[in-house]
């Protein structure tokens, strides 16, 4: 049997691009569902051209109620894959999916993550501290903000005269590499 991946998105969902291209055609897996906080985001379009079902919920759905795991539960949802989502996963989520929830975070954690660290914020903090290595993280997602244990990290050298502009396009390309292929290995580990 396939397995079954549900994708939360809040903006652009380029990562959920190539996700969904990565399983069309694939027997271990495919997109079952992408769901987002943001009715205007970009990635719905994107769900839409690839002809998989999303979903659009509120603050109040996420936290305050059930609906979002019971969706995914009915759905026979075995992984649980974040791709520029930006809240923190409950508590419930977090119960019902255990070690099932995997995010990409766009540097080497744990540097450079948190709360409040997300898009062009982290690439600036990295042209700030002179650091001469960048990358990117996947990781299991816990009660804390990128905290939980690391799957995979990529990494490149940051170059004097690099700007801002050119280390996140060399992130994002490692990010649209390595994160369809981190999860479809991660898929065949479960029975
Ligand atoms: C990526 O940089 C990812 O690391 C972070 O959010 C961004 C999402 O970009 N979590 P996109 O929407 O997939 O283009």
């Amino acid at each position: 049997m396939k397995k079954r991946i549900a994708i939360f998105a809040s903006g652009s969902g380029s990562n959920a691009q190539k996700i969904m291209e990565h399983f069309k055609y694939s027997d271990t897996a495919e997109v079952a569902l992408i769901l987002s906080n943001n009715p205007e985001s970009y990635v719905l379009q994107r769900a839409d051209n690839f002809e998989i079902p999303s979903h659009v919920f509120d603050r109040h759905d996420f936290f305050q109620t059930d609906d979002i795991v019971k969706l995914l539960k009915n759905l026979n949802i075995d992984l649980i894959v974040l791709a520029g989502f930006l809240w923190l996963v409950p508590e419930n989520l977090l119960k019902a999916f255990p070690n099932k929830i995997i995010n990409i975070h766009p540097a080497l954690l744990p540097k450079f993550g948190g709360k409040g660290m997300y898009g062009d914020r982290v690439h600036k903090a990295i042209l700030e501290a002179k650091e001469s290595e960048h990358g990117i993280t996947i990781h299991f997602v816990n009660e804390h903000f990128d905290e939980g244990e690391v799957i995979y990290q990529a990494k490149f050298k940051v170059e004097s005269g690099d700007t801002l502009e050119i280390i996140k396009f060399k992130g994002q390309q490692l990010e649209h590499l390595h994160y369809p292929k981190v999860i479809e290995n991660l898929l065949k580990k479960y029975n």
